[in-house]
């Protein structure tokens, strides 16, 4: 028995140290792989829980290790990648050398056809799609009805009330936004419920058993997967009937009406309508609401920002006749806003980010990260290193008044898979806060409010802010 027992501990320690010199010999970056299977998740989900991915988990590895290190995520080997260098390299190699790779949890609730599960043709033919609605003249024709949301979102929940909950309003007008003027799809509150049941299994342990997280986010996804059913069939039915081909029906959502005229052309399946429609809608709500509840965090904090914003504002509004809209000329002139609007994205990206899977042994600065192993880009890697940006923890808009390094700042990703609706999250961003300061004194509750993961960051308390109505 003893014998046994020393035979096999003798086996485990030769196995540990042949794995190590293995490792040695292929020049794996440098940090610990943990327990097997379990690696350093424990250490990974607890940084996650209370938002300090980046200062308990990234920072102290990066200390140690420098900016590529290793460990084991979700029983996957993956390498932690931070820095622009780095940066540019992953990101612009996306489909060389490396692939989108998401959890499983993630890819069965957006649907394995959403565009981030996709690569070669049908993720070229989705981008071109998305792009053509989301870029140049028809985002330009967006702005009056993105203007008419806010407004109409401001008069019904703002009017002349004390308090309301910022970020939980903003994500309920931004959820409508999209469906609304993308799609065509009216936003009803039982659609956002489904919604919010399925975000919350996004990023939880994949178990389909009853009464878990993973579970009840399925039963919402395959509700949500019913109703968008229904609604694409009559959309499909609506162009056919109108025969008005591929262009029809734009004025119900003109990205709904481009993805049913490739269904009807045969260019992509029901499921893909339906998957990206659900990608969407997740891809762009939570993610600028958070945007816009951080820079009004930032303002609050900061009068003086406050002032030089409140005034870009004034002298647009001033400019114009009463009841007169915004205009694309408009927004080019935000452009301190926008600085604004970065440096808090910068502090508070509203995506960690995401994982990479390598399709090839990569070959990086000297290391070699082998074939099927995960790779994280993180926003925060960067964002908060004073190689970059001094005195990265200082809320300093006047930094983006030069170009930055490309690759420092990342929000938005960046390569092949650079976020496709980033020119809208901009227009979103500037008309809300448009109408916000015009129309609105405001002031912070508490400009503490913890930051919680659930699973993206949220203001934990909804944001409360106090308003009181300008007389116009
Ligand atoms: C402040 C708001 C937003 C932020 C911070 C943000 C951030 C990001 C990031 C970091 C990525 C890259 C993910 C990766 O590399 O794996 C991404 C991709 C994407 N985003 Fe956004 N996003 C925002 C708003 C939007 C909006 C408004 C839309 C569309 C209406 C959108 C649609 C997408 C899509 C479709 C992708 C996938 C692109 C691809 O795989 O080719 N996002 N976003």
């Amino acid at each position: 028995m003893v014998l046994s027992l020393l035979l096999v501990c003798i086996s485990f320690s030769m196995l540990l140290l042949i794995q190590k010199k293995m490792n040695k010999k292929k020049n794996l970056p440098p940090g610990e792989m943990g327990f097997p299977w379990i690696g350093e998740m424990m250490q990974f989900y607890r940084a996650q829980l209370a938002n300090r991915l980046y200062e308990d988990f990234v920072q102290p590895r990066i200390i140690k290790h420098g900016n590529i290190f290793k460990t084991r995520l979700m029983g996957e080997p993956t390498v932690v990648v931070s820095g622009s260098t780095a940066n540019r390299f992953f990101l612009s190699n996306e489909f060389k050398l490396v692939v989108s790779s998401w959890p499983s949890a993630s890819v069965q609730l957006m649907g394995k056809d959403c565009i981030m599960a996709k690569d070669g043709d049908r993720h070229r033919w989705l981008r071109s799609a998305f792009a053509s609605c989301l870029t140049g003249p028809a985002l330009e024709n967006l702005i009056p009805k993105l203007c008419g949301a806010v407004e109409a979102h401001l008069d019904l929940h703002w009017g002349e009330k004390e308090t309301v909950f910022l970020f939980n309003s903003v994500k309920v007008l931004m959820f409508s936004v999209v469906l609304e003027c993308l799609f065509g799809i009216e936003a009803e509150q039982s659609l956002l419920d489904l919604f919010e049941k399925v975000l919350s299994g996004v990023f939880a342990l994949p178990l389909d058993l009853p009464g878990c997280r993973f579970w009840k986010a399925k039963r919402a996804r395959v509700k949500i997967g019913k109703a968008l059913v229904c609604m694409v069939r009559e959309r499909k039915e609506e162009i056919e009937r109108r025969g008005r081909g591929r262009r029809g029906g734009e004025e119900g959502g003109l990205l709904l009406s481009l993805l049913v005229g490739g269904l009807i052309e045969g260019e992509i399946s029901e499921e893909e309508v339906v998957d990206n429609v659900v990608l969407l809608v997740f891809a762009a709500h939570d993610t600028t609401a958070f945007a816009i509840a951080m820079m009004c965090r930032m303002l609050g904090c900061h009068p003086d920002c406050y002032a030089r914003l409140l005034q870009e504002h004034l002298e647009i509004s001033g400019s114009k006749r009463r009841g007169e809209k915004l205009t694309w000329e408009d927004i080019q002139k935000m452009e301190y806003t926008w600085q604004v609007s970065r440096e808090s994205m910068r502090l508070f990206p509203p995506i960690f980010g995401s994982f990479r899977r390598a399709v090839v042994d990569i070959d990086y600065q000297g290391f070699i990260i082998p074939k099927g192993w995960k790779v994280l880009w993180t926003t925060y890697g960067t964002h908060y290193n004073p190689q970059y940006f001094q005195e990265p923890l200082t809320f300093d808009p006047s930094r983006f008044e030069d170009p930055v390094t490309p690759y420092a700042f990342i929000p938005f990703g960046g390569g092949p898979r650079l976020c496709v609706g980033y020119q809208l999250a901009k227009l979103n961003i500037l008309i809300f806060i448009h109408f916000m300061v015009t129309r609105y004194e405001w002031s912070l509750i508490d400009p503490q409010e913890p930051i919680i993961m659930d699973p993206l960051p949220i203001p934990s308390h909804g944001m409360p802010i106090k308003i009181t109505q300008k007389i116009l």
